[in-house]
């Protein structure tokens, strides 16, 4: 079982005081897929004219726009939730990029008091991301919400 408390710490550190978007996403990306084991993918969609955009991250490419409302993604931005998913299969209107993803974890992000994009990783495993992990990377998530403020903060 992945220590959270750890991780998230280590995102905390990470980022802390890097004053770039695309390098602080670039590094969460690559701390997640090599820390969390049995992810294919594991990024960030990014919220750019009311659609989810392509981001940083690890894996195979991927689809680069999503609606909201469509996919793990979207809803979990339609809904402002974490979307946890045992079955990729049976989630109606998944998006398969990579064909190899069973389980999907989506995590909303915020910053200034809106949605600025998602936390996605993906796994060959069916039910890889528990309630546990879901609750674990929520906190890691809040780590990466704090420095995407402070870079809004900064302008
Ligand atoms: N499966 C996602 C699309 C993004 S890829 O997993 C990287 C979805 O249904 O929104």
């Amino acid at each position: 079982m992945t220590d959270y408390r750890t991780l998230t710490e280590a995102m905390r550190a990470l980022l802390h005081g890097v004053p770039h978007l695309i390098a602080d996403l670039a590094n969460a990306s690559a701390l997640l897929f090599e820390e969390l084991p049995d992810l294919n993918w594991a990024g960030f969609y990014l919220m750019e004219n009311g659609k989810l955009v392509l981001g940083p991250f690890q894996g195979k490419p991927a689809c680069i726009e999503i609606a909201v409302g469509r996919g793990v993604c979207g809803t979990a931005v339609a809904e402002d939730r974490t979307v946890r998913v045992d079955d990729v299969h049976a989630f109606p209107g998944h998006i398969a990029c990579d064909g190899a993803s069973n389980a999907e974890l989506v995590i909303p992000l915020h910053a200034g008091g809106r949605i600025v994009g998602v936390l996605d990783l993906d796994s060959p495993i069916f039910g890889r991301f528990t309630e546990e992990d879901r609750v674990g990377l929520e906190s890691v998530a809040r780590a990466i919400e704090e420095e995407l403020a402070a870079l809004l903060a900064a302008g």
